[in-house]
């Protein structure tokens, strides 16, 4: 067995036996402090208990607009998020669960059929795989197939992160988007922390420093991602605190597009966008990061990445972009995200 498979095999392990429910967990880093948008809470409502019970996300990563999508759940575990996208996508999207550990996927596909019956389906528009996020075209997910890849909580468990961004990359459709809630750390971990395998599996010692995040995003092919929010992640656990201090733990829900015209830094063309109202259940804004909400019916002065991520992607019906990047007026500032870890993507 490699040193890989090792590590997967813990992370196996402590998912699949070690925890029964949330009661089970050592530390709060992946017990979700942020709850399910008010508009969605109907559906939450509808979602089994036993599913989620074995919820252990540490966001809440559900994508606007999904009407007839694919969308991909990475670490579906019993899959809270891939149901509840799975109302949303309707009859004709597909939601796609994929997860290592035999046990969580039980759950999960047990209530395929119920919940399907649930939300006014003749037939279940979820499909759940057992497999590794590292390597999706071994469960037959080709290149440029999927509209919006979903993870929550689930990329810094895996020894080969490079490789799981990658993954997303390859898969998503020109113009896709990666929506993905996970724990970082505002700093690089020290091997010892790294290789703790408690820490490890509560979802803190694989924690990337942000920076290097922003490095393996651009070098992926994103040279902009946004942050949508943030939140410090207390730990709840003296022993497991001690451990770790210094470092501090944020959950950083976060979105990136696949579209190869953006920059690595926000310019000026000129141009302004207007949101019109349309995206399902948000009639009067549209946040679409921690510094750009849009109210409905009112132009805003946005860099070109800005406007192509509203304007080039499935969100474009909902936009109305004015100008184009024919006339460059230099840097454009964007500014930041107020408090936090420092990075907050390009913008
Ligand atoms: C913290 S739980 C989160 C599960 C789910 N996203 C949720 O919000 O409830 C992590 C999940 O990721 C799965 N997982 C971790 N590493 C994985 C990998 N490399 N490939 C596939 N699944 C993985 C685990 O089996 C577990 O179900």
């Amino acid at each position: 067995m490699s040193h890989l498979d090792a590590e997967l095999q813990e992370i196996r392990a402590y998912y699949g036996r070690t925890l029964t429910g949330k009661r089970d967990l050592r530390t709060n880093a992946c017990c979700c402090r942020e709850s399910v948008p008010t508009p969605y809470q109907s559906i939450l409502s509808m979602i089994d208990g036993e599913i989620l019970d074995r919820f252990y996300g540490c966001g809440s990563p559900i994508p606007p607009a999904l009407e007839g999508c694919t969308v991909l759940d990475l670490g579906c575990g019993s899959g809270r998020d891939a149901y509840l996208i799975s109302a949303l996508v309707g009859p004709r999207g597909k939601v796609i669960g994929v997860d290592m550990t035999e046990e969580q996927l039980q759950v999960a596909r047990r209530h395929q059929h119920a919940q399907a019956l649930r939300f006014g389906y003749a037939w279940p528009n979820t499909d759940f795989r057992q497999g590794f996020i590292e390597d999706l075209a071994a469960l037959g997910i080709a290149d440029n197939s999927i509209d919006v890849v979903v993870s929550n909580c689930v990329i810094n468990l895996s020894p080969a992160q490079p490789r799981v961004f990658t993954e997303i990359f390859r898969v998503l459709k020109p113009g896709g988007e990666l929506l993905c809630a996970d724990v970082f750390a505002d700093r690089r971990l020290p091997a010892r922390l790294r290789e703790d395998p408690e820490l490890r599996a509560e979802c803190l010692g694989g924690a990337m420093y942000v920076e290097d995040l922003r490095r393996l995003l651009r070098d992926t092919g994103w040279p902009d991602y946004r942050v949508v929010s943030r939140s410090r992640i207390s730990i709840g656990n003296p022993t497991l605190e001690n451990r770790v201090a210094p470092a501090r733990f944020w959950s950083i829900k976060l979105r990136a597009f696949k579209l190869p015209s953006l920059e690595d830094i926000c310019e000026d063309y000129g141009q302004a966008v207007t949101y019109l109202g349309t995206i399902p259940d948000h009639p009067q804004r549209f946040a679409l990061d921690d510094h750009h909400t849009f109210l409905t019916g009112r132009p805003m002065r946005v860099c070109g990445n800005t406007a192509t991520m509203v304007g080039e992607t499935r969100l474009a019906r909902h936009f109305n972009v004015e100008g184009d990047r024919s006339c460059h007026f230099g840097r454009f500032d964007c500014g930041c995200a107020p408090e936090g870890v420092e990075s907050c993507g390009c913008c």
